[in-house]
């Protein structure tokens, strides 16, 4: 059984953040909302919802929960490859999801990409409802935020 800790990733987490991020494939914005300064920005607001997933010191997965006071989200959720399938984004679910039902929020939700297979059936897997009805629209003030 793999030992795994959860706990508040830092601003000097961030190379190792981007690092996982890049082995598992996950797309994300270095010059928009993903850069040094905007995820500084983000911990220093919510620091309790910017979460790290650490297996033997190493950091192995990713959740970053925000909360909009209506709805709470979980967004950048990412695990190293090789460390996929041992339920380690099962365990950052629960944990976003407890820290924002503590903040009241009684709605989760998440944005998937269509072909995402892998991360529509983990949600669906932890209790989340597809709506195949809502599109998800934009309005940016450049194209790489
Ligand atoms: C999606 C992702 C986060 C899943 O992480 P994970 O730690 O492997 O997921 P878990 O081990 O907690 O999986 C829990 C359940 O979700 C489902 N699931 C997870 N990955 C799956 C896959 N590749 N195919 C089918 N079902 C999958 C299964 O029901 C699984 O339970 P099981 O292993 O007992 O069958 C991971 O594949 C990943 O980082 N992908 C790349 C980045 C990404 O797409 N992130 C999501 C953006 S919305």
């Amino acid at each position: 059984m793999m030992e795994l800790e959860i706990r508040e990733l830092r601003p000097e987490n961030y190379a190792e953040m981007i690092a996982l991020w890049e082995r598992a494939g996950l797309s994300y914005r270095p010059r928009g909302r993903d850069s040094p300064a905007a995820i500084a920005a983000q911990m220093e607001r919510d620091p309790d919802l910017f979460l790290g997933a650490f297996a033997a010191g190493k950091l192995v997965g990713t959740a970053i929960g925000s909360d909009d006071g209506r709805k709470g989200w979980i967004n950048r959720l990412a695990v190293d490859p090789a460390y996929q399938r041992r339920g380690v984004a099962r365990s950052l679910i629960a944990e976003v999801e407890r820290r924002l039902q503590g903040r009241g929020r009684e709605i989760i939700a998440a944005l998937v990409e269509d072909w995402n297979t892998a991360s529509l059936a983990l949600f669906q897997d932890c209790g989340y409802v597809l709506d195949r009805t809502i599109l998800y629209l934009s309005k940016r003030t450049a194209p790489w935020v």
